[in-house]
């Protein structure tokens, strides 16, 4: 696979598995606290009992598959920059560690799924998030820390961390006759689900922006001049090699 086509493996699966995922997870949440609202006044409804329980259930996929796409997007980021500024001949210790933080997210989210004591629950919890945090901070990644407040970066580590907190207080929901932790269930993914909008923006924003390899070197040369706000001219750039 070229590294045009690899690029497109996050927003592909984005778009093919994660966006309607959530489409149907937030249709289960409004059929949720609808039905649960009727039957508290008495009345009948019309919604059955078992929505609540299908929200969960693809929530469960939802946690895995947005993780998943983060991860796909870290592994391109930094793996691509392992290799375009040969990291692993000057730091090889640097990119043995960056391995294991990826096996330590995949691993503590999954031990995440099978955890059933609140502790262990909030234990890796906390390592999924801190290993996503690890990894995201590493370089190679676009983290537009100038403009955080739209930043696909920003907004997308907050959205997975949402994610994975909902998939570790789900007992915490079930079990609270005061609806204190529904609450903020509700109040925290709304805020997600904003979030998910915003990545739908920002992420073809980025793609918009990010040239194909073989326009690489001309578009570096239009930043450079600050083409967009002066003329300039685009010198011809060293033959790559394609490939065959
Ligand atoms: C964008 C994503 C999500 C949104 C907007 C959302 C929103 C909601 C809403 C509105 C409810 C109904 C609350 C009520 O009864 O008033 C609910 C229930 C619930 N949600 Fe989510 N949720 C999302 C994702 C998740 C995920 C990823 C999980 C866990 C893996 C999860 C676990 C639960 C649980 C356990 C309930 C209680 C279900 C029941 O009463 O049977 N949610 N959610
Ligand atoms: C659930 C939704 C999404 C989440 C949580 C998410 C998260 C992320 C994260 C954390 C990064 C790494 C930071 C960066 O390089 O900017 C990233 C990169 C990127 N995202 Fe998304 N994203 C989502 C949806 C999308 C969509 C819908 C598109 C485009 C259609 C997209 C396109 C990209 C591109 C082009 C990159 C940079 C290249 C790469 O690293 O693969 N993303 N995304």
């Amino acid at each position: 696979m070229d590294r045009d086509t690899i690029l497109l493996l996050h927003p592909f699966i984005a778009a093919i598995v994660v966006f309607p995922l959530i489409g149907i997870v937030v249709n289960h949440a409004l059929q949720t606290r609808q039905r649960r609202l009727q039957v508290a006044t008495g009345a009948k409804s019309a919604i059955p009992p078992s929505a609540g329980s299908e929200h969960v259930r693809l929530g469960r996929w939802l946690t895995g598959s947005v993780v998943g796409i983060v991860l796909i997007a870290f592994a391109v980021d930094v793996f691509g920059y392992i290799v375009d500024k040969q990291v692993w001949a000057t730091s090889p210790f640097k990119v043995i560690s960056i391995v294991l933080f990826f096996v330590a997210a995949i691993a503590s989210l999954s031990f995440l799924y099978q955890a059933k004591t609140r502790l262990w629950r909030g234990v890796f919890a906390i390592l999924t998030s801190v290993a996503l945090i690890v990894i995201g901070s590493q370089d190679g990644v676009y983290r537009n820390d100038a403009q955080w407040y739209i930043s696909h970066y920003y907004y997308g580590i907050t959205a997975s961390i949402l994610m994975i907190f909902s998939l570790a207080i789900v007992k915490e929901i079930y079990q609270d006759r005061t609806h204190r932790w529904r609450n903020i269930h509700i109040v925290l993914n709304s805020i997600a689900l904003l979030l998910f909008v915003g990545q739908a923006f920002t992420g073809v924003k980025s793609l918009l922006e990010i040239p194909l390899v073989w326009q690489k070197p001309y578009v570096e040369q239009l930043y450079k001049q600050q083409c967009d706000k002066m003329p300039c001219t685009v010198q011809s750039a060293p033959a790559l090699k394609m490939p065959k």
